[in-house]
């Protein structure tokens, strides 16, 4: 065989494959050494669950490691308090090139009081490295569900946005954003 050929392998891995399957569900307990001084959860300790789960997610759907390459605006709308339930969901939204943008909501929990609440929801952004560490091509996402259809119509605006505050695109590029903005 050629050293240039493609295995079988590498060839199934490059087949489109469905949101779904990138689903990644963690569920964390808040102990008090991951609370700020008034018994809630402390951001930056979800953001690093939010940043594994993301990765995790990516990582279904590119088969390959993973790097954040960037993290959208979270707002923190309810704090998580001490004892609770955390529940992270992350999934794909679309894969680009070598980059894949991962959807993560997330929920406390009260188990004693049986109730649950919004926590944040967010976007987080993934490229996928090879063995040399270059960024690597990853299978294209198919989507099934309106909400799935609707994150990944969503997509390509949001990566034009943050390649534009990330200084990675220039605003006359962005195809996707001026028609949302400019009438010719
Ligand atoms: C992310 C990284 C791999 C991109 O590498 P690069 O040399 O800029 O590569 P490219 O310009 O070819 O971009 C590769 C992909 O990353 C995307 N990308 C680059 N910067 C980005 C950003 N700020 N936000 C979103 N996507 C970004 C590009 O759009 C491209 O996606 P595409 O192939 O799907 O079109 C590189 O900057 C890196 O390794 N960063 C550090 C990652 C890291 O260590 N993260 C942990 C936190 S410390």
């Amino acid at each position: 065989m050629p050293s240039h050929a493609l295995t079988l392998t590498q060839i199934f891995a490059m087949e489109p494959k469905k949101a779904a399957a990138s689903i990644t569900i963690m569920t964390e307990l808040v102990l008090p050494n991951d609370t700020n001084l008034f018994g809630n959860l402390m951001g930056g300790r979800l953001m690093y669950w939010m940043d594994i789960a993301a990765a995790l997610s990516a990582q279904k759907h590119s088969n390959a490691p993973v790097v954040t390459a960037s993290v959208d605006n979270i707002s923190f709308e309810n704090s998580i308090k001490l004892g609770n339930v955390v529940h992270i969901e992350a999934k794909v939204t679309r894969a680009f090139t070598t980059s894949m943008e991962i959807h993560i909501k997330v929920w406390g929990e009260d188990l004693a009081q049986q109730y649950r609440y919004k926590s944040n929801e967010a976007y987080y952004t993934f490229v996928a490295l090879d063995p040399h560490g270059k960024p690597k091509a990853v299978p294209q996402l198919t989507v099934g569900n309106e909400e799935e259809k609707k994150l990944f119509d969503g997509a390509l605006r949001r990566r034009q946005l943050r390649l534009i505050l990330g200084g990675k695109m220039k605003p006359d590029d962005a195809a996707e954003l001026k028609a949302l903005f400019v009438k010719d």
